[in-house]
């Protein structure tokens, strides 16, 4: 097949790409892990977790006896930091290289494991020395850069939790994420390096705490990466670099329970108030190494892993600062972004390190298709031997485009299905055994049971779309939201009794393949990063000019879904307002203010009315309807059905951004 074929064949759902004999032969993962996962499931698991180092090993694998409160391995004794890094030194590969670390101005560094387990000794003590205690909260706000993940692996080591924030989120969002979790110290940068600049965080950390608002915080520790200028509170603020300078390399790691807290990760759901889900220790790392071995087919001595996710994600949690570090292996992180200085950026890192292994979003992917298959061409990206997609639906287009340009027209694509909530992959080929088939997830892997239901509970057959359920719990399931255990049960467990019910629409093809359809909830999915309508309605609503505000999730060729708001202005403000291009620019900035870049809409549509049921719910499905360009949808439901007429005729008379 030639390089650029991609292009021609549309429907390629049903071509298959069957792994080749010699991939199929030296693959960590053998066709036998089903049967046995099958047989026996639980001990499946247990000699999954068997394979960590446990300070007090666990006599029991499960315990569901109150569910949808999970135990694994509850009896047992870990450390995660001791996993990750002592052990491997332990073991005589102190010297494997654990970070090939690139900057975005082009500075680099490479840790091995020595170095590292030394550094987050160093960490810990200096956590300690802070007053820091186990099971105390600690807000990590960096960018992608060494000292994230071994803040990170300091504050597991010692049992304290951590509640990492990305670096993209406002001082707002912050605030309310450091207050919810009561956090006692926030771990910072002075800055990190974007778009070929230097981009500030820490007066983000400054505001959120401004004036005593989180009084919880007792100090910030501050990593210099940037030196641009920044505040400084005196007795509040510390030098991170001139504090582990200081501090003793000694630091034995203790076992925790294996239901110890490990961290806090703030997702969104379907209402306002962003959601803290909690992961524990054991189970979660067991999972997440688990996967991180049989799917990417881990050669932990030979291949040069990366993900180009960032920490402040769940993926950047478990396949980048957990999942490589427990299994040993030697991987990439990249500060900056994929177009700086040009989009060559990331294949030249493929050929500078000789990555074997790329984990990255069907959004990148389509941003580099857009713009064609020479510059990749460019590179010698002879080295990759597996290709991950995590996030959203690959589309088939996009995928042939990911075999073929970036993996020489061979490397298999594991497309990875999982959540936040579920901490670790769920549904995913394995790239030695399975025959993959682009743009599905294709099946659950061993250990876990899963079945697509209709909304009465009961069990679809093939072709039949429905909604995605995990029958039985799995180790890295979240164990709860923080502070909200009603909120737990209501969300992922009441629709179906002791099912957990994930919030996307799936079928099964007639093969057997699992095809996801998106989410059946209020949920956006934003270049593959979870969004919730309602907390942009709020966020839009907090500006004095709006009165209402209703936002979809339209599709978009790049990004999956985009943000598109439909606004109702206040009378008393029309006229202060200005041109609906005014307002929508005013609006946009305020969301990037509320909540982040990531939330700005990418269209704000300033209307009369808004499509209301009898009842007053806002029908969005309409608004979906009009933002993708649609005809229209039965609109019987409406309580005034002239309404949207009014808003399609607004429209097409172009008050688009
Ligand atoms: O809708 C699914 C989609 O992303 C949601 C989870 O988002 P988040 O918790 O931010 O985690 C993203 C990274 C794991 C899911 O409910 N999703 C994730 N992976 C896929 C996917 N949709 C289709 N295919 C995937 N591979």
């Amino acid at each position: 097949m030639s390089a650029d074929s991609w292009i021609e064949p549309l429907h390629q759902e049903n071509r298959h790409f069957a792994p080749t004999a010699e991939f199929s032969k030296n693959a960590i993962a053998q066709p036998a892990i089903y049967e046995q996962a099958k047989a026996d499931r639980l001990g499946f698991w247990a000699d999954q977790a068997n394979q960590l180092h446990w300070h007090k090993p666990f006599t029991q694998t499960l315990d569901w006896t109150n569910p949808p409160f999970a135990r694994w391995f509850h009896d047992g004794e870990i450390n995660i930091s001791y996993n990750c890094l002592d052990r491997h030194v332990e073991a005589g590969n102190g010297d494997r290289v654990a970070l090939f670390f690139e900057g975005e101005p082009g500075d680099n560094r490479e840790i091995t494991y020595a170095e590292l387990t030394d550094e987050v000794k160093r960490a810990a003590n200096v956590l300690i020395g802070l007053g820091v205690k186990p099971g105390d909260r600690v807000a990590i706000y960096m960018p992608m850069i060494p000292e994230a993940i071994v803040a990170m692996q300091a504050v597991a080591r010692i049992g304290a939790v951590h509640s990492v924030i990305f670096g993209g989120f406002s001082a707002e969002s912050l605030h309310t994420r450091i207050e919810d979790a009561q956090a006692t110290l926030v771990i910072t940068a002075d800055g990190g390096y974007r778009k070929g600049r230097a981009s500030a965080l820490k007066p983000a950390v400054d505001m959120a705490l401004d004036g005593g608002k989180c009084p919880s915080v007792k100090n910030v520790l501050v990593v210099k990466r940037t030196g641009q200028e920044v505040g400084w509170v005196e007795g509040r603020d510390i030098d991170w670099g001139t504090a582990l300078a200081s501090a003793s390399n000694d630091h034995a790691a203790q076992g925790f329970n294996a239901e110890h807290p490990l961290f806090i990760l703030y997702t969104s759901g379907t209402t306002g108030k962003p959601k803290g889900i909690l992961h524990t220790t054991g189970g979660y790392l067991t999972q997440v190494a688990y996967t991180h071995k049989n799917v990417f087919d881990l050669h932990a001595d030979t291949d040069v892993y990366w993900c180009t996710a960032d920490i402040g994600w769940i993926t950047g949690h478990s396949y980048v600062a957990y999942g490589p570090l427990a299994n040993g292996a030697s991987q990439v992180i990249y500060e900056g972004t994929p177009e700086t200085p040009d989009w060559g950026r990331w294949w030249s890192i493929v050929q500078k390190y000789g990555v074997s292994i790329l984990y990255t979003a069907p959004t990148a992917i389509r941003s580099f298709m857009k713009l064609g298959s020479q510059i990749p061409k460019e590179y010698d990206l002879s080295s990759i031997r597996v290709l991950g997609s995590v996030g959203e639906p690959i589309n088939p287009e996009a995928w042939m485009w990911y075999r073929n340009i970036i993996g020489g027209g061979h490397a298999p694509i594991v497309d990875t299905w999982w959540q936040t909530e579920t901490g670790a992959i769920m549904i995913s080929p394995l790239p030695g055994i399975t025959t993959l088939k682009p743009g599905s997830a294709q099946i659950a892997l061993p250990g876990i049971e899963m079945k697509i239901l209709d909304d009465g509970g009961n069990v679809l057959g093939r072709e039949e779309p429905g909604l995605l359920t995990i029958t039985e719990p799995w180790p890295s399931m979240l164990r709860g939201i923080w502070g909200d255990p009603d909120r737990y049960k209501e969300t992922y467990w009441s629709k179906f009794k002791n099912i957990y019910f994930a919030g996307d629409g799936a079928k099964f093809d007639e093969e057997g393949n699992v095809w996801l359809l998106g989410r059946v909830d209020d949920v956006m999915n934003v270049s593959g990063h979870r969004l919730s309508t309602a907390e942009i309605e709020s966020a839009l609503v907090s500006h004095p000019y709006v009165a209402e505000a209703a936002v979809v999730g339209a599709k978009d060729e790049t990004t999956g879904q985009a943000v598109v708001a439909f606004v109702i202005l206040r009378r008393n403000q029309l006229e202060n307002a200005g041109s609906d291009a005014d307002v929508s620019k005013i609006l946009r900035d305020h969301v990037t203010k509320e909540i982040g870049p990531i939330a700005r809409p990418r269209t704000i549509m300033v209307v009369s009315e808004l499509p209301k049921t009898r009842s007053g719910k806002i029908m969005r499905r309409l608004l979906r309807d009009v933002a993708e360009d649609r005809p229209v949808g039965d609109v019987t439901t409406l309580a005034d059905t002239s309404v949207m007429d009014i808003i399609s005729g607004k429209i097409a008379g172009g008050a688009s951004d």
